[in-house]
């Protein structure tokens, strides 16, 4: 495994996968374990949509209000240039390790994969509000790392409705989330450097040791 190098002192790693996979049960873990392995870095979770004051009020809008899939592209985007701007560069340039429960692959996967929006509209989006010229030709601003939770849609599906009310995304139905992990695993399989898919249906414990092989090459 051989991560992604980055121009800021900072490291920046996200967390992906279709609702219900269980990204979030292991993030404070993870985490716990970059702390250990970086004593002298500030280590920053976040998530998106969201992750800054107007970003949360997005996230509000974006979860609970019915609106055009373009819309909703424009919105997550909005939210991700404030995160960006105030939050995420910010700390990279510093030096600190951003771990975000979410980012830009979540807009492919959901926005195209799921609401069927043009994969160029969204590239069109991501270079507005991601790429950095100055850096280099094709330069992004994105995770060192993805780690992408892997499960089936109606296992995800069995774990939401067992622990969780619905909001927007959540009602929507199998299908939708069978698009959206076919684009999650298709971003997976065209960038293998940044990637590491974990089956989600493995017991927590060995989800845990992944995490720890994962942090141990960093
Ligand atoms: P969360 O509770 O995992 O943070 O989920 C937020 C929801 O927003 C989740 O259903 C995925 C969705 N989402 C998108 O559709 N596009 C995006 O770009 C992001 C960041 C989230």
């Amino acid at each position: 495994m051989s991560f992604q190098p980055h121009h800021y002192p900072g490291m920046f790693i996200s967390f992906e996968g279709i609702d219900g996979a269980g990204k979030s049960t292991h993030i404070p873990y993870f985490s716990q374990l970059i702390q250990e392995r970086f004593p002298l870095h500030k280590v920053l979770l976040t998530r998106e949509p969201g992750g800054t004051v107007l970003g949360e009020k997005l996230r509000q809008l974006l979860l609970n209000d019915a609106m055009d899939a373009k819309t909703e592209a424009l919105l997550m985007f909005a939210s991700r240039q404030e995160h960006i701007a105030q939050i995420i560069e910010p700390a990279l340039k510093r030096g600190d390790i951003v771990i975000s429960d979410r980012f830009t692959d979540s807009s492919f996967a959901y926005q195209c994969g799921g609401r069927g929006l043009k994969i160029d509209e969204l590239n069109a989006l991501e270079q507005w509000v991601q790429s950095r010229p100055e850096l280099g030709h094709a330069y992004l601003i994105q995770p060192q790392l993805t780690l992408l939770f892997d499960l089936s849609a109606k296992v995800a599906e069995e774990r939401r409705s067992s622990t969780r009310n619905p909001d927007k995304f959540e009602e929507l139905d199998l299908d939708f989330f069978n698009h959206v992990r076919n684009e999650y695993l298709r971003r997976a399989s065209q960038d293998p450097q940044r990637f590491v898919t974990i089956d989600s249906s493995q017991p927590i414990s060995s989800i845990q040791s992944i995490l720890k092989d994962c942090v141990n090459q960093l």
